[in-house]
């Protein structure tokens, strides 16, 4: 399974949902939220309101990555106000586990999310617990940055620790990677094992949305 999440991090904001029905009706099958704190990372998103609105705008899965410091405080208003997927990045949890099931316990789909500089380590006791993995591919804050090379090599890695932790008579967690997909890195970043493409400035920064997500799925399958 392979899935395209347009993050809305890059969209108009004046036309938000508007832009969240375009990116729907052009293939998208997740909508990417990008929440940050201005604490964990150097930049100030959305918040629950936005998710509420977003969650009137589409019937597509809405996939909330939390970049923010204490998320326990608002896995719960998030999930409310319409989350499907919620994310935490692990530098940000002391007490995993207890995180993870947070979120489980809203109903949402639980993921962690590491970035680039993050041992790979840091998830390897909570593979099996988790619905899916974020690989962040550039430092977190904002959009429009440069894809990192090694998150490659991150991806084959943490997909050999997933098959080794994880069962395959059980789910295993899908990998998510976010930042700097395009046109020009996606074969590759497919080619190492995703299953799921975060992609924003590339596909709002695009004149059309459709053609965009056409040629992304092609050079996936490819
Ligand atoms: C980065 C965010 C990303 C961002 C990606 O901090 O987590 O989701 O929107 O933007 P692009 O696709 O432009 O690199
Ligand atoms: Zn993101």
């Amino acid at each position: 399974m392979k899935l395209i999440a347009p993050s809305i991090l890059s969209a108009d904001f004046t036309r938000l949902g508007e832009e969240i029905k375009a990116v729907e009706t052009a293939g998208a099958d997740w909508i990417h939220i990008d929440v940050m704190d201005g604490h964990f990372v150097p930049n100030i998103t959305m918040g629950p309101i936005v998710v509420e609105a977003a969650r009137k705008s589409t019937r597509l899965p809405l996939d909330v990555h939390l970049m923010i410091e204490n998320p326990d405080a608002y896995i719960q208003d998030f999930a409310r106000a319409g989350a499907d997927w919620i994310s935490v990045q692990v530098e940000t949890c002391v007490h995993l586990n207890r995180t993870i099931q947070l979120i489980r316990e809203t109903g949402a789909k639980a993921g962690v999310v590491l970035n680039p500089a993050t041992p790979l380590s840091a998830v390897e006791w909570v593979l099996a617990d988790v619905d899916y993995i974020l690989v962040m591919s550039v430092n977190p804050g904002f959009g429009g940055q440069k894809f990192i090379e090694n998150s490659l090599e991150r991806i084959r890695r943490i997909r050999g620790m997933i098959d080794a932790a994880v069962p395959e008579t059980q789910t295993r967690p899908l990998i998510q990677i976010d930042g700097g997909v395009n046109r020009a890195t996606i074969a590759r970043i497919a080619a190492a094992g995703v299953d799921v493409f975060v992609a924003g400035s590339a596909v709002f920064g695009s004149p059309d949305y459709k053609k965009t997500i056409d040629d992304f799925r092609a050079k996936i399958d490819a």
